[in-house]
């Protein structure tokens, strides 16, 4: 989604500026455009990705400030104008902006009506005009920005660049806006990691906070007036330069990554010697954990799959009933929270707005939130203070894989943990541990031979559709399957536990339809196998996962793709990584852009 770069110091701004939006590209965006202070300020924007507007830089642009965006339509088509920065009608005022402006349509009226013309259909553009008419009025550019904010709703992360003055302004309502400090030199942006290899610290702004940047100096006030508490937190964490090792797409290459993700993010944490998991980041002494009532899990998209899988776990191994809620409903429907129940907020990016407004509702309700998050100090992280980082390392293409797999590890690990407190042995807990510890491996052992996917590819890739299908643990590894393959493939796709799918989908099944079945060895195996010949008999192609050494299931699928054989609760872990390889390749074969998948966003920071 909309992503924000901003620099002020002594080097040459538009090297870094274009390099700032590179970084955020895989964030998913329309269009970019920069602006950087010469004397005048200088505005380059372009529909498209940032190398088409490097085509329209000039080859050297002189200046030491600026600040640029990449740009995910809200309001207002994918135009050059519509891109940002924003100009004042002077020239003098620039401004890039990420959130929603509620109130824009009365504002952008009210413009008009004082003579004002918008060369834009954005909600963001009234604020620059609205900025210009407080520093026309006499006021200072922060108090023009100030008094801008205090008159409209909404969210927003916030640049504005003066022709006029030697800083840049910025603002957080929502949208998640980081600071950098460098020697003599500073930074915004609005994801850290576009900010890791210029300075370790940070000043992540709050909700409220506005900051005045110069080259020496970040001074953070609050909206209402005062000064913040927001300070300086080093981050140690360098997410690297984002290069591809070798490999064609970032999905591939973390789809290969995950047996070394998995093997960070359960490295210290299987407590073999008490047959439970070590998670030092939860605020859950066991007799809390023998109390809960329930438990409630929370996401969005992949991460909403991961969340059903630790559901299933959770409940199966700790007989305490556990919920898996979609972010973007879960505020709306105003929960019933009980403040002795654990709630789990799951993402990735961990800025995801549904999801935070999840986690505030909570709060609100005085209930106890723990983060499953992957990037360090990002908003739901800091938000829930306590909770489980899952070691992916960064995820550059939009289709999520080896976070999927790492959020799935952590909530088994959780799983493991309360199941030990309140139902199970030591003993039994052990078997779990010593089964976890293999799965990077027979992860690997997967992926080296990762069996006839092109095969696969054939039956999917002309299909009008696809449905995916699998009972218990293998019901959301179904719908993770499914979506990977509609968001890079954009083949509709339907995901249904398999018992479900006599009572409408097979309505969709003509022949040649292909279907995707999961299969793990596990109670589940022969009503699925059941479903497998309800959709052979309609002349449906079946394209099986299951477990190897299971010839009798195999003989009957027309593509059978086996992965080493595990426990059944982890065998999500392994029978998802055939359905990413399948979205990979199919999302190929169709020419599609695979790791910048059309309308998505990598970081959804809107509601
Ligand atoms: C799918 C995908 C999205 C995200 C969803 C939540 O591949 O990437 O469905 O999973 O937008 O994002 P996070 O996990 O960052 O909250």
């Amino acid at each position: 989604m909309c992503g924000i770069f901003g620099f002020i110091g002594n080097r040459s701004a538009a090297p870094l500026l274009v390099d700032g939006l590179r970084r955020l590209e895989y964030r998913g965006y329309d269009s970019s455009g920069i602006v950087v202070k010469n004397g005048s300020l200088q505005v380059h924007k372009k529909v498209g990705k940032v190398s088409e507007l490097s085509k329209i830089l000039p080859d050297h642009i002189e200046g030491n400030m600026g600040i640029a965006h990449t740009r995910w339509a809200t309001h207002g088509g994918v135009t050059d104008f519509n891109a940002h920065p924003h100009l004042s009608e002077d020239g003098n005022i620039a401004l890039v902006h990420n959130g929603i402006i509620d109130n824009a349509k009365g504002l952008r009226k009210r413009l008009q009506e004082r003579g004002f013309e918008l060369s834009s259909e954005t909600d963001s553009e009234a604020l620059v005009h609205m900025i210009s008419i407080g520093i026309e009025s006499g006021q200072s550019p922060l108090e023009s920005v100030r008094k801008t904010l205090t008159r409209i709703t909404g969210t927003w992360g916030l640049c504005v660049l003066f022709k006029e003055h030697d800083l840049i302004i910025c603002a957080r309502n929502g949208s998640p806006l980081i600071l950098g400090q460098g020697e003599g030199e500073s930074f915004v942006a609005s994801d850290p990691h576009a900010l890791t290899q210029h300075t370790q610290n940070f000043f992540f702004l709050e909700d409220g906070d506005m900051a005045i940047l110069t080259k020496d100096r970040i001074e953070i006030s609050r909206l209402e007036g005062g000064i913040s508490s927001t300070s300086m937190t080093v981050v140690e964490d360098e997410w690297g330069q984002a290069d591809m090792a070798g490999f064609p797409h970032f999905m591939l290459k973390e789809i290969h990554e995950q047996p070394e993700a998995l093997r960070r993010c359960i490295a210290g944490r299987l407590d073999m010697a008490n047959g439970s998991a070590k998670l030092g980041g939860l605020r859950l002494q066991p007799l809390r954990l023998r109390t809960v009532p329930h438990v409630r899990l929370i996401g969005c998209g992949t991460a909403l799959n991961a969340c059903n899988i630790g559901r299933l776990a959770i409940e199966s191994l700790a007989r305490i009933p556990a919920v898996a809620h979609v972010a973007s409903e879960f505020r709306y429907n105003d929960p019933v929270i009980n403040p002795n129940a654990i709630h789990f907020a799951v993402s990735q990016s961990g800025e995801t707005a549904d999801t935070l407004s999840a986690v505030k509702e909570i709060q609100l309700k005085g209930g106890d939130v723990h983060g499953i998050i992957n990037v360090v100090g990002s908003s739901i992280a800091r938000m829930c203070a306590q909770g489980v980082y899952i070691h992916s390392g960064p995820e550059q293409a939009v289709a999520s894989t080896k976070a999927f797999t790492n959020m799935v590890a952590s909530l088994l690990l959780f799983a493991i943990k309360i199941g030990r407190t309140r139902t199970f042995s030591r003993e039994k807990g052990q078997s779990i541990i010593k089964d976890f510890e293999k799965i990077p491996e027979l992860m690997e052992k997967y992926l080296s031979n990762p069996g006839p996917i092109d095969e696969a590819v054939e039956l999917v890739k002309n299909a009008k559709s696809v449905l995916f299908l699998g009972r218990g643990l293998s019901a959301p590894v179904a719908s993770e399957g499914a979506l990977k393959l509609m968001e890079i493939a954009y083949i509709p796709c339907l995901a249904y536990p398999a018992g479900e799918m006599k009572h409408g989908p097979i309505a969709l099944l003509e022949d040649g339809s292909p279907v995707v079945v999961i299969l793990p060895n596990d109670k589940h195996r022969q009503k699925t196998i059941a479903s497998m010949h309800e959709c052979r008999a309609r002349g449906a192609r079946i394209i099986l996962i299951h477990e190897e050494g299971d010839d009798e299931a195999a003989e009957e699928a027309d593509v059978s793709i086996p992965v080493p054989p595990c426990n059944y609760l982890l065998s999500p872990l392994l029978t998802v990584v055939p359905t990413q390889l399948i979205a990979y390749r199919v999302a190929l074969e169709l020419g599609c852009d695979v790791d910048r998948p059309r309308n998505l966003a990598k970081s959804v920071t809107v509601e």
